[in-house]
C-alpha cells in the first residue's frame, strides 16, 4: 500500500480518467459533441468514418453517456502520451523501460467501485451497447480491456477483446486468434475449470495501447509502465483480479469451461471486412461495477476508412514498435519506421535507413517480413519521408525495378482475417527495396533537384572563374554576383571561340 495522502491519491485517480481525457479535447478540433438525443440505432452511422472522437451526452433519452472513436486518430493518441505524433514510437520505447509503480485501493476508495451490481440485479443489456455494422450478430461491447490471472504463473494477462451480447448475464467472446488469453483459457477449459476474467471499460488511451502490446511477464506492470505514473488498482468484487481503479466501468465474470461451443459473430472486423460466424466460448457476468457518473465507451473497428478506426490506430503503434525492434537487430543506422494506419495498422511497414553495406536493406526487408503481421514492407533511403504518402509513391515509381528489387516469401504465417487469402491457411509476403544500390547512391544525377542557392565563390571575372576549374551555371552566377543569369549566357556565347567546353556533368571550363 502506498503511503500517499488521500488528496494525492484523488489527483492520481482523476489524471487517467477517460472522462477527463475527453473533456480536455473540448477546445480542440478532435471532438464532436452530440448534446441532442441520439438513439443507439443511430450511433454507428455517426461514428463510422468520423475523424473525431464523438461524445454522445444523451443516449436514447436514458441519461447515459457514450464516447466512441477515442483513439481513432494518431493525434489523439499522441495527446494521450504528451508527444508529437511522429514521436510516439520513441515515447513507447522509453516508457517500456520504466519501473512499474502501483497504488492499491480498497472498495471504499476505488472510483470504479462506487456502484456495485451483483446477483439478480446484473443486466448487461442495460448498458448503452449499439449494433456497429449491418451484418453483426448482435450489439457488441467493443472497448473492453480484459484482465486475467494465469492460474499456472500467477501473472496478469491484459488484452482487448470484444463481447457479443447474448443475454442479461452472458456474452460471446472471440478467442480464435493465437493470443495469450486463448492459451490460458484452453488450459483451464481442458481441466473443466472456469477462468475468471474482468473487463475494464471506459479506459484512458494509454491503457488501450498497453493492452494491445504483448510482453513476457506481468502485463499489469506494462499498463503501469506505459502510464509513467503509479497505477491505482483495486481487487474485483467477485474474483481476485486487480484492475485499474480509475476506469469508468468493470464487468467481472468467468469464461465457461465448455470450450469453443457457441456461435459468435459475424462481426465487422479490423481489416475492414466481415469476420464469419465462429464457435467461441461464453463469458458469464458475475458483477458490474462503475463510477457514479460513468462514461461508457465503444471502439470503432471496421469499414473502408481504417485510418479513422480505433483498432487500426492501436494496431499501428504496436506494429511500429515491433518493426523498430526487429530493424535495430540487423541495421546499423535505422532512421524511422511507420505503419500506415489506412492499410489496417499492421499489414504494411515502411522504414528508412542509411545503408552501410551492400545488401543491408534487403536483409532488413527479410527481417521485417519474418515478424508477425506485415504483408508488405518498403525500404527507403533517408531522403524519403516515410510519413508522407506522396514521397513514398514517388520513390516507388522511380527507385524500384520489379525484377531486381522485389523479394517474396511464400508459405508463411498470414493474418487469418486477410480476405485476399481466399481461405488459404498460410500466405505470402513481399518486400520492396526502394533504396539505391550502394554503388549508385552518390551519383550527382540522383540527387534531388532543388532551387539554386548561389553559394559558390566570387571571382573578378567570368573568365577567372572558368580558369579556376569546371563550374556549373549556378556557380558562374555566384562567381559574378549575377541576380539575373541571362548576361552569363551572352558572355559564355562569346567565350565559345576562346576554348569554352563542357564536361559530362554539363560544367563549363576553358580548355587549355
Ligand atoms: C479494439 C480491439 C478489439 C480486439 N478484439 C479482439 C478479440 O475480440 N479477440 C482477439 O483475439 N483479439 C482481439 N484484439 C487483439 C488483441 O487485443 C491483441 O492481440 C492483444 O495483444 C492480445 O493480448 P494477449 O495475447 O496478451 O492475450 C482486439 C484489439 C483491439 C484493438
Amino acid at each position: 500500500m502506498d503511503a500517499k495522502s488521500p488528496h494525492a491519491q484523488k489527483n492520481d485517480l482523476d489524471r487517467f480518467r477517460l472522462r477527463n481525457y475527453i473533456e480536455d479535447l473540448i477546445d480542440t478540433d478532435q471532438l464532436d459533441i452530440r448534446d441532442e438525443r441520439v438513439d443507439l440505432a443511430d450511433v454507428a452511422a455517426i461514428l463510422q468514418g468520423n475523424d473525431k472522437a464523438v461524445w454522445f451526452r444523451n443516449i436514447g433519452g436514458e441519461n447515459v453517456e457514450l464516447v466512441g472513436n477515442v483513439v481513432g486518430g494518431r493525434e489523439r493518441l499522441a495527446r494521450a502520451f504528451g508527444v508529437p505524433s511522429n514521436q510516439l514510437r520513441q515515447e513507447l520505447e522509453r516508457r517500456l523501460k520504466l519501473k512499474p509503480e502501483f497504488i492499491e485501493l480498497t472498495r471504499a476508495t476505488a472510483p470504479v467501485q462506487e456502484v456495485v451490481i451483483t446477483g439478480d440485479d446484473i443486466d448487461i443489456t442495460k448498458l448503452p451497447t449499439h449494433l456497429q455494422h449491418a451484418a453483426d450478430g448482435a450489439p457488441y461491447i467493443s472497448a473492453t480491456i480484459d484482465y486475467t490471472i494465469d492460474p499456472e504463473t500467477g501473472l496478469t494477462n491484459v488484452g482487448l477483446r470484444r463481447l457479443m451480447l447474448r443475454g442479461p448475464k452472458e456474452t460471446g467472446i472471440d478467442l480464435i486468434a493465437p493470443s495469450d488469453l486463448r492459451a490460458i483459457y484452453l488450459k483451464a477449459s481442458a481441466k473443466g475449470e472456469r477462468l475468471p476474467v474482468s473487463f475494464a471499460l471506459g479506459s484512458h488511451p494509454i491503457d488501450m495501447v498497453a493492452a494491445t502490446m504483448r510482453q513476457a511477464g506481468d502485463e499489469l506492470d506494462l499498463v503501469a509502465s506505459m502510464r509513467a505514473a503509479p497505477l491505482p488498482t483495486v481487487k474485483c468484487v467477485t474474483n481476485d483480479i486487480r484492475v485499474p481503479a480509475d476506469a469508468e466501468y468493470v464487468i467481472e465474470g468467468y469464461l465457461d469451461p465448455a470450450g469453443h461451443v457457441e456461435k459468435e459473430g459475424p462481426y465487422g472486423e479490423y481489416l475492414g471486412y466481415y469476420g464469419v460466424v465462429k464457435n467461441n466460448p461464453v463469458f458469464h457476468v458475475t458483477a458490474i461495477t462503475h463510477r457514479r457518473d460513468a462514461l461508457f465507451q465503444t471502439a470503432t473497428i471496421s469499414g473502408n476508412r481504417m485510418d479513422l478506426t480505433d483498432t487500426s490506430n492501436l494496431e499501428a503503434l504496436r506494429a511500429e514498435l515491433n518493426a523498430w525492434m526487429a530493424l535495430k537487430s540487423v541495421v546499423r543506422e535505422p532512421i524511422a519506421v511507420y505503419t500506415p494506419v489506412s492499410a489496417g495498422g499492421s499489414m504494411c511497414v515502411r522504414f528508412s535507413m542509411r545503408q552501410r553495406f551492400p545488401g543491408e536493406a534487403r536483409s532488413a526487408l527479410y527481417t521485417i517480413l519474418g515478424t508477425v503481421g506485415p504483408k508488405n514492407a518498403f525500404a527507403v533511403d533517408p531522403d524519403i519521408d516515410i510519413f508522407n504518402d506522396k514521397q513514398m509513391e514517388w520513390a516507388f515509381a522511380t527507385r524500384f525495378q520489379p525484377d531486381r528489387d522485389l523479394v517474396i516469401a511464400t508459405g508463411v504465417r498470414a493474418v487469418p482475417l486477410d480476405p485476399s487469402l481466399l481461405g488459404a491457411p498460410s500466405g505470402s509476403r513481399a518486400g520492396y527495396d526502394l533504396t539505391w544500390p550502394l554503388d549508385h547512391i552518390n551519383r550527382w544525377d540522383l540527387a534531388i533537384p532543388t532551387p539554386p542557392t548561389y553559394a559558390g565563390k566570387k571571382f573578378a571575372s567570368l573568365e577567372a572563374a572558368l580558369k579556376d576549374g569546371p563550374k556549373r551555371f549556378e556557380d558562374l552566377m555566384a562567381a559574378s554576383g549575377s541576380r539575373d543569369g541571362r548576361e552569363i549566357v551572352r558572355e559564355l556565347h562569346l567565350l565559345r571561340g576562346k576554348g569554352l567546353e563542357r564536361d559530362e556533368q554539363g560544367r563549363y571550363f576553358l580548355a587549355g
